[in-house]
């Protein structure tokens, strides 16, 4: 099989300045697309996009909580690049909300302003400018960064599994209604990643954070980096992934597949 490639199409990718939306960013350049990285750390984005060049990446400052900045930044890269193929909606928070019995519900509401209605934004305003600019045939693609918390509990804070869980259902929503328009629209869920916000979350660097996840894996012999969820983000978003839409495409090595304290107990 060849491998996926980007070639001569428009991505945004939110979040895009650290972690998995960087490593996603770099790829799909690398891969043959024009890059908008759309992300509020201004200092961090433009360095990414200096340093995967002016002619393949540039950086829009966009809150995603906004949903005005976040049709003005579709429209833009639409305005300058003559359309959008590929919405990369990454951008997101895990807070210390606490133990459901004393979850603070404004920190609720934080994360789900990013994790669940900014990605709501950033799905209806590539949907609307796929579906106008694909009129004469086309479509796009729409990948969301989900989570193994979007099908499990016990990843993270309640608020974080319970936004995961409503992207999930936006994506299996948004798929639905969009077929019709040739728009694929899909998750992409990892395991736990060493970034900065895995690492803020634990209060720990990324090879310590790495070195307390690992014994706990399924698959032995990796650590999942965030190049590997990237490489996963680039098939649904490439041709190659052509009829696959409301799919969840969990990247964890297995480890929502089954129940390692199970395996262990039946000596498997
Ligand atoms: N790291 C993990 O273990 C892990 C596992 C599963 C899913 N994820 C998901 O992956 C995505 C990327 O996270 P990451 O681990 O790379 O973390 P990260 O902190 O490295 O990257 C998140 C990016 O989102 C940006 N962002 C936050 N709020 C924003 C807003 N309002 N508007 C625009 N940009 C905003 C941040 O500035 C940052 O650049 C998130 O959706 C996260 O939930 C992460």
């Amino acid at each position: 099989m060849s491998k996926a490639r980007l070639d001569g199409k428009v991505a945004i990718v939110t979040g895009g300045a650290s972690g998995i939306g960087e490593a996603a960013a770099r790829l799909f350049a690398s891969s043959g697309a024009t890059v908008v990285i759309a992300d509020v750390q201004d200092e961090l984005g433009q360095a990414v996009a200096a340093s995967v060049g002016s002619g393949r990446c540039a950086y829009a400052r966009c809150d995603v909580t906004d949903e005005a900045q976040v049709e003005a930044t579709v429209a833009r890269v639409v305005a300058a690049h003559g359309r959008l193929d590929v919405m990369m909606s990454n951008a997101g928070v895990l807070l210390p909300t606490g133990s459901v019995m004393d979850m603070d519900l404004a920190e609720l509401d934080r994360v789900m302003a990013v994790n669940f209605r900014g990605a709501a934004a950033c799905v209806k305003h590539a949907a609307r400018a796929m579906v106008a600019s694909g009129s004469g045939g086309g479509g796009g693609a729409i990948v969301c960064t989900a989570s193994v918390a979007s099908l499990q509990g016990g990843f993270g804070p309640a608020s974080y599994t319970a936004s995961k869980h409503a992207l999930l259902g936006l994506v299996r929503a948004a798929a639905g209604e969009l077929g019709r328009h040739g728009v694929r629209v899909n998750c992409v869920s990892p395991g736990g990643v060493a970034t900065p916000l895995s690492c803020a979350l634990m209060g720990v660097g990324p090879q310590e954070l790495e070195a307390m996840t690992v014994p706990h894996n399924v698959l032995q012999g990796k650590v999942l980096r965030a190049d590997d969820v990237a490489e996963a983000a680039l098939f649904l978003a490439s041709d190659q992934a052509a009829f696959i839409s409301g799919h969840n495409l969990v990247v964890d090595g297995a480890i929502t597949a089954v129940n390692p304290a199970v395996l262990q107990t039946v000596g498997l």
